[in-house]
């Protein structure tokens, strides 16, 4: 695990310990004992005159092991603070040489180091707050003490990288090497331990108070916008405070503490299932499938949803041609993408080159040939299938035998698409979330016939912009819309039964959602789903029941942030949902007509109608083989629907509460609100045989 080298150099003797833990150099317990031991020998040996740290392969540490969290392999001694202190109380100088990505307990172990070097490519991070925990090696007590407070708050609380540039900058690097990493981190510790100096530790003492001590209130308010609803920032926060007031030491306890409170708290437990979630969603189903090389790309649509991808591919510094109907729309288009990107120079997210370089790759047409060449098209048009079934088949003329043909559907049947084509195994469904540019989601929709290239193709270019690709079959709406229609079906409902618009929005969002659903359709535009639910009114049972809620504000002319109302009112230029007297005379209306006696509902009754009708659907598209895993539903929640990360994803979150539990209260609304809350049978043979959907 650990392979200790010695090597003599001209002017000494120093010990190159390398952290070789592949595939990310983790300091689970056996690399611990290891590491332990080739310290303590090399502190021992005479010989010995420096200690030099570094990582095997591409990167010198992702952190701890998260796998080993909550079980008795974390407490395995050495534990990772015990390395740390030995490093830190070496009588040897020790050097960190940091070779690309040092993270978590990675860059903690550096932190020990009295010197640390790194290569031009390296990054920094403390990326402890998006898994729910802090960073429990004694990153909240050492990083104030070396680059101060403000900037270690910016660092912790964020949980983002720095680069080399800025880690010198800060002082948390001493040098970036320019030839031999490793040759240069022993010369260094062979001039430490030459040096009269003494050794080069960390003040034990309180760090020097920031110059602004509003910084703590800041940082609460930044991470309560941010990790919204996360307890881990705001106790990252308490720690480096605690750095004002107490030695080290202390703050090393009380960094512990915090620590276990977080690791075993369901908050941190539904983070790191997210991390792994995630990772599972981007394996391919068949990995020896090899992608094809994407050079071109071809965007049909300059609207929202086809603008926005154009912007996330040239971003990736892939050349896009973009087609739209005629001149005046594609100049509408082009307007919002420089606009867009125009923002982010104002907000020093971008240079003005970056932009231009951006801009360069969009070449914009408005004849079909021009798409001739391309190695693949994402056609963002208007959401008809008519609309749509002739832009495949002109695809289908104009493009090259070997061309992949992507819609950006979000709800429609890919094998019409597919069948429009001479090519259907070339056909696929690439549902991105608005806006485009930024939504790190795809739902990679796999056709009847679909071939495992082209699969592969799609999920390597999403890694390539930078999106979480999540394989799901074709149903209407697929796993992230399908799943929303039983949610704000049940929003829907409980507006009838008693609920306001502003109670239901309230109860979801102090839940952990980002939006409620209300506020949500009026933000997509309440016309969106009126075409769909008129488009099913033929078929809908006439026993169902059905809220005309929604339609009737409709046919107010109330389209949602669009018209400046909906199920709230808006005022000029701002977003903020007023709540309007007159939606609440709307509702008792339709309960009036429906025969609903209105009644008293609560918090705890929104929650359950709407997370369990989720929850229920999400069970029926696991039955169905239309998502793969239930993680990758809860990727598409916490990614695509602001689903709060610190629950972990609705089908997590139906086994933190306890399935059997779940299914009982779903029976229940089943016998007072009819077969609508039919129990779905995956849920049913789950809940009785004391499995959860994570066991699947
Ligand atoms: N522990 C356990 N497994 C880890 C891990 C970790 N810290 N980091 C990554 N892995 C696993 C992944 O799950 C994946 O496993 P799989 O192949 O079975 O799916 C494999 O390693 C490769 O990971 P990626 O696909 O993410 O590899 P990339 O090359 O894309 O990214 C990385 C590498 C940037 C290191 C990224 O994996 C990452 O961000 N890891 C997490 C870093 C982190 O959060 N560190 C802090 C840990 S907590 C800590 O240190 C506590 C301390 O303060 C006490």
């Amino acid at each position: 695990m650990i392979s200790k080298q010695i090597k003599i150099l001209p002017t000494g003797q120093v010990a190159i310990l390398t952290i070789q833990n592949p595939p990310v150099n983790s300091l689970g317990s056996a690399l611990r004992v290891a590491l332990g031991k080739a310290l303590n020998e090399a502190i021992a040996d005479p010989g010995v005159l420096a200690i030099v740290l570094t990582g095997a392969g591409k990167l010198f540490s992702g952190g701890a092991d998260i796998r080993e969290f909550n079980t008795p392999l974390t407490s395995q001694k050495p534990l990772l603070r015990d390395l740390i202190s030995t490093l830190e109380n070496s009588p040897k100088p020790t050097v960190a040489a940091i070779n690309g990505i040092a993270l978590g307990g990675g860059l903690e172990l550096a932190l020990g180091c009295h010197y640390r070097v790194a290569d031009a490519q390296a990054s920094f991070g403390l990326p402890e707050v998006k898994l729910g925990v802090l960073p429990g090696a004694g990153g909240t007590q050492r990083l104030p003490r070396l680059i101060g407070v403000e900037a270690a708050l910016d660092i912790i609380t964020s949980g983002d990288s720095i680069n080399a540039d800025d880690g010198l900058r800060y002082g948390l690097i001493d040098q970036i090497s320019v030839g031999d990493l490793v040759q240069e981190a022993c010369q260094l510790g062979l001039l430490a331990a030459d040096s009269t100096e003494g050794m080069r530790r960390l003040s034990r003492g309180p760090v020097a108070a920031p110059k602004d001590p509003g910084v703590f209130e800041v940082a609460r308010q930044q991470a309560g916008r941010r990790y919204r609803g996360c307890m881990a920032p705001l106790e990252c926060i308490a720690c480096i405070e605690k750095t004002l007031t107490s030695d080290l030491d202390e703050g090393l306890e009380f960094e512990r503490e915090r620590f276990q409170l977080l690791v075993n708290d369901d908050q941190s437990k539904a983070q790191r299932h997210v991390f792994f979630a995630e990772r599972a969603a981007m394996k391919l189903p068949d990995a020896d499938v090899q992608p094809r090389p994407i050079k071109h790309v071809g965007v049909v649509g300059a609207g929202t949803m086809g603008g926005g991808i154009a912007m996330s591919l040239a971003n990736a510094g892939i050349p896009v041609v973009l087609l739209e109907r005629d001149q005046a729309a594609l100049d509408r288009g082009w307007k919002v993408m420089k606009d867009n990107y125009a923002a982010s120079v104002k907000r020093k997210k971008l240079d003005q080159f970056a932009m231009e370089q951006r801009l360069a790759l969009i070449k914009r047409t408005v004849e079909y040939q021009d798409l001739a060449n391309v190695d693949l098209v994402i056609e963002a048009a208007f959401e008809d299938m008519d609309v749509k079934k002739e832009i495949f088949s002109n695809l289908d003329i104009v493009c090259k035998p070997e061309v992949i043909l992507a819609s950006n559907t979000s709800r429609l049947d890919i094998n019409v698409l597919a069948a429009a084509t001479s090519r259907r195994s070339h056909v696929i469904g690439t549902h991105f979330f608005s806006p485009a540019n930024v939504m790190r989601l795809l739902e990679v929709v796999q056709g009847a016939e679909t071939s495992p290239e082209v699969i592969a193709t799609l999920f390597n270019l999403a890694r390539v912009i930078g999106k979480i690709p999540v394989l799901v079959g074709v149903c209407d709406g697929f796993v992230g819309n399908r799943m929303v229609s039983p949610y704000t079906r049940e929003a829907h409902f409980l507006l009838e039964e008693g609920a306001s618009p502003a109670q239901v929005d309230g109860a979801l969002r102090r839940f952990g959602m980002a939006m409620g659903p209300l506020q949500m359709g009026d933000m997509a535009g309440l016309d969106i789903s009126w075409a769909a639910r008129k488009r099913m009114a033929p078929t809908r049972p006439a026993h169902i029941r059905y809220s005309s809620v929604a339609d009737r504000i409709c046919e107010m002319g109330r389209l949602g942030q669009k018209t400046k109302n909906g199920f709230y009112r808006y005022e000029e230029g701002s977003r903020n949902p007023i709540p309007d007297p007159m939606i609440d005379e709307l509702i008792k209306e339709c309960a009036l007509a429906a025969g609903i006696q209105r009644r008293e509902i609560s918090d705890a009754e929104i929650i359950q109608r709407t997370m369990y009708a989720l929850v229920n659907e999400g069970a029926r598209i696991l039955e169905e083989g239309i998502a793969q895993r239930s993680s990758d539903i809860d990727v598409i929640y916490v990614a695509g629907y602001g689903f709060p990360i610190f629950r972990g994803g609705p089908m997590f979150y139906a086994d933190t509460v306890g399935l059997p539990e779940v299914l009982a209260t779903i029976e229940r609304f089943h016998a007072e609100h009819g077969e609508l809350w039919t129990p779905a049978p995956l849920l049913k043979e789950l809940a009785s045989s004391g499995r959860k959907f994570s066991d699947l």
